[in-house]
């Protein structure tokens, strides 16, 4: 979305913020998919995440002065910001940037104050990721701007720790690392133990994978994402009392016996098996993709949705309803994506295919739930960027 509203959002930021002599800079974050490795990202797992061509934009510009002056497109509304910065209940759009800039400045960084105008086209609590894209591209534009020397892996740790300690919602770093270091046409392999990763390119040759929005709005922050993350801690936890050499939850590998020894409950075990079974799915993914055994793959990205469903709880009836109903029709993969509770389905399938998909599911979806679902196609992008203009 490279020329998205950019012309007329210049002239409002102009028109808002008064016009002088050095024009603010534009600078744009992705959103992202997660090909596989769901939920696993706050537990030492591996992830496998794309950026896509829907993005936020912000244009930003010092204004000599010590407050940040904030406007949204979408809500269309303007909000000053001073020290201290503290969540702001009646503007929460705002928590974004105040939560990246108390991160900068934990960091030993001074922020001055700044203009800013923030737009974007990620359908919000679609499980794209609207959210660490807004905390990445803010970070990224700080960075920028004031010259301060801060790497792409820390604008992503900047963006998860304001999205963890000022927003509320306590996410791994899968979202805004590769909205931070993602590359056009590649994903990226990253454990999220170590931080490393490895960019991977697939020819999908006949396939393609594309997206289907519930439109089933999930929140994060309200939702039970921050239960699922202590459940799996006190999982581990009793683990360790047994078996003291697992330091992730990701990485166990005991029998179901030896796990009926540890004591969970039966959310802590379903939970687990969730989590431990995602390794194996992960490994088949990756050889899938380089090999072009799209069968495997579509296979892995099935038993992960029913797996989300059934073992880690965070689908709903509605992403059920579309994953089954794909299922059903033959195309070759499916699963929800992100946090769950609503949002996104992504789809692997060949190409030719979809013509026999969109309509038949759009009108059942819409006779079982009278609701609308939108199917999005989309491109691997790059990461977060200043756009000329
Ligand atoms: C959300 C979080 C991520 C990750 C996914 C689930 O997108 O922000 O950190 O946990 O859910 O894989």
């Amino acid at each position: 979305m490279d020329s998205f509203r950019s012309k007329e959002n210049l002239n409002r930021f102009e028109s808002i913020f008064g016009k002088t002599k050095q024009p603010p800079r534009l600078f744009q974050a992705p959103a992202r998919i997660n090909i596989i490795g769901e939920h696993v990202d706050y537990l030492g797992g591996t992830v496998l995440p794309a950026a896509i061509d829907f993005a936020v934009q912000v244009y930003l510009r010092p204004n000599d002065t010590s407050s940040y002056n904030l406007y949204s497109v979408t809500y269309n509304e303007t909000v000053e910001l001073r020290k201290p910065l503290l969540p702001n209940p009646k503007s929460s759009w705002t928590d974004y940037i105040a939560g990246v800039i108390v991160e900068v400045e934990k960091k030993g960084h001074i922020v001055p104050g700044f203009d800013l105008l923030v737009d974007g086209n990620i359908p919000q609590g679609s499980g794209l990721s609207s959210s660490a894209a807004f905390e990445v591209v803010t970070g990224y534009a700080i960075k920028e701007t004031f010259g301060l020397p801060i790497s792409r892996e820390e604008i992503a740790l900047i963006g998860q720790r304001a999205e963890n300690h000022f927003v509320g919602t306590k996410c791994g770093i899968m979202d805004q690392f590769i909205i931070a270091v993602g590359r056009k046409d590649d994903c990226i392999s990253l454990n999220t133990d170590t931080l490393q990763y490895s960019y991977h390119h697939f020819d999908l040759g006949d396939s393609e994978f594309y997206l289907i929005n519930s439109n089933v709005k999930h929140s994060l922050k309200d939702s039970a994402y921050n239960q699922r993350r202590s459940e799996c801690e006190s999982a581990l936890a009793k683990i360790q009392t047994k078996f003291p050499n697992f330091t992730h939850l990701y990485d166990v590998n005991l029998s179901d016996v030896q796990i009926g020894e540890c004591h969970l409950t039966n959310e802590e075990r379903k939970r687990t098996k969730h989590v431990t079974s995602e390794r194996e799915r992960t490994k088949i993914v990756i050889e899938g993709l380089e090999s072009g055994n799209f069968k495997d793959v579509g296979s892995a990205l099935f038993e992960t949705h029913w797996s989300l469903s059934k073992e880690f709880e965070v689908s709903c009836p509605e992403t059920d309803f579309i994953v089954d109903s794909l299922q059903s029709l033959g195309v070759t993969g499916a699963r929800m994506i992100g946090g769950g509770f609503g949002g996104c389905v992504l789809v692997l399938d060949m190409k030719d295919h979809f013509s026999k998909i969109d309509a038949v599911l759009k009108k059942s979806y819409q006779q079982k739930f009278n609701l609308e679902i939108d199917f999005y196609k989309f491109h691997i992008s790059d990461g977060v960027k200043e756009i000329s203009i």
